[in-house]
C-alpha cells in the first residue's frame, strides 16, 4: 500500500537524519507550548537559543503567570512579535487560574486560548500528548505537495488534509509529525539551491532514489 511506503520513507529518513531539537526531548506541555509559540514566527535556529533562556527564567506555568509583563517582554527580546509573549503569559494565567495548572489535552479548548490557533493547538496535542490529530504547517504542506501533487503550486489545504488523515502514523503521531517537518525542510533546501553539495545534502541523497520510487507508486494509484 502506498500510504505504508510513504510512512516508511518519511520515518526512515527521520530516524537517520532527523534534527535533534530541544523540544523533541520533552513531552512537558508547558515546554511544548513555549516552543510552538516561539516557532510560529521565528526560525528554528533562533528559537533553540531563546527557548532555553526563556525556560530558565520561567520554568513553569506558575512562574510565567506571576511574573511582571515587563520581565516577560525582556525575556522575549530579539524574537520579535511581542504580542506572542503577552498572549503566552495570558494563557499561562488561564491555565493556572482555570485549569489547575494543567494544559488541557484538547484541540478545540486550546484553540480558544490567547495566541493559540488551530494549527498550534494541534501541534501541542501531537507533540505534548501524542494525540492522532490531523494538522498541517509549512513544512508538512511541502512534503505532501511533493509526494501527492508533484510539487504543484497553489494546492489548497482542503485538498491536502484528507491525505494527512489517511497517512497518519497512528503508532506514534509525535514522531510522525516531526518526521514530516524534517522531510519538508530538506525539500526546501533542495528547492532553494538544487546544486548545493553540503555534507548533509550528500548524505541524504541516498534517499533520492526511494523518494522517486515512492512518488511513482503514489502517482500510479
Ligand atoms: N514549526 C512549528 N512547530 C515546529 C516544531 N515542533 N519543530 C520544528 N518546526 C516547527
Amino acid at each position: 500500500k502506498a500510504a505504508r511506503l510513504f510512512q516508511d520513507l518519511i520515518l526512515s529518513h527521520y530516524r537517520a537524519y532527523g534534527r535533534d531539537l530541544p523540544w523533541r526531548r520533552t513531552t512537558d506541555p508547558y515546554h511544548i507550548l513555549v516552543s510552538e509559540i516561539m516557532l510560529q514566527q521565528t526560525q528554528v535556529e533562533r528559537v533553540v537559543v531563546r527557548y532555553h533562556e526563556f525556560l530558565e527564567r520561567f520554568p513553569d506555568f506558575e512562574s510565567l503567570a506571576r511574573a511582571p509583563q515587563s520581565e516577560v517582554l525582556l525575556a522575549w527580546q530579539g524574537m520579535g512579535y511581542n504580542r506572542r509573549a503577552i498572549s503566552l503569559q495570558k494563557t499561562a494565567r488561564l491555565v493556572v487560574d482555570e485549569y489547575g495548572g494543567n494544559l488541557p489535552a484538547d484541540v478545540e479548548t486550546l484553540a480558544t486560548f490567547p495566541g493559540i490557533g488551530q494549527a498550534t493547538a494541534a501541534a501541542i496535542c501531537a507533540y505534548a500528548f501524542n494525540m492522532p490529530v490531523v494538522y498541517i504547517e509549512t513544512n508538512i504542506r511541502r512534503t505532501f505537495i511533493h509526494f501527492f501533487f508533484q510539487d504543484q503550486k497553489g494546492v489548497r489545504d482542503d485538498e491536502i488534509l484528507p491525505l494527512v488523515e489517511q497517512t497518519l502514523y497512528l503508532e506514534n503521531p509525535r514522531e510522525w509529525y516531526s518526521a514530516l517537518m524534517d522531510y519538508g525542510t530538506v525539500l526546501k533546501k533542495r528547492t532553494v539551491n538544487p546544486n548545493r553539495r553540503s555534507a548533509s545534502y550528500t548524505r541524504q541523497s541516498r534517499f533520492e532514489g526511494s523518494d522517486r520510487q515512492v512518488r511513482g507508486k503514489i502517482l500510479a494509484l
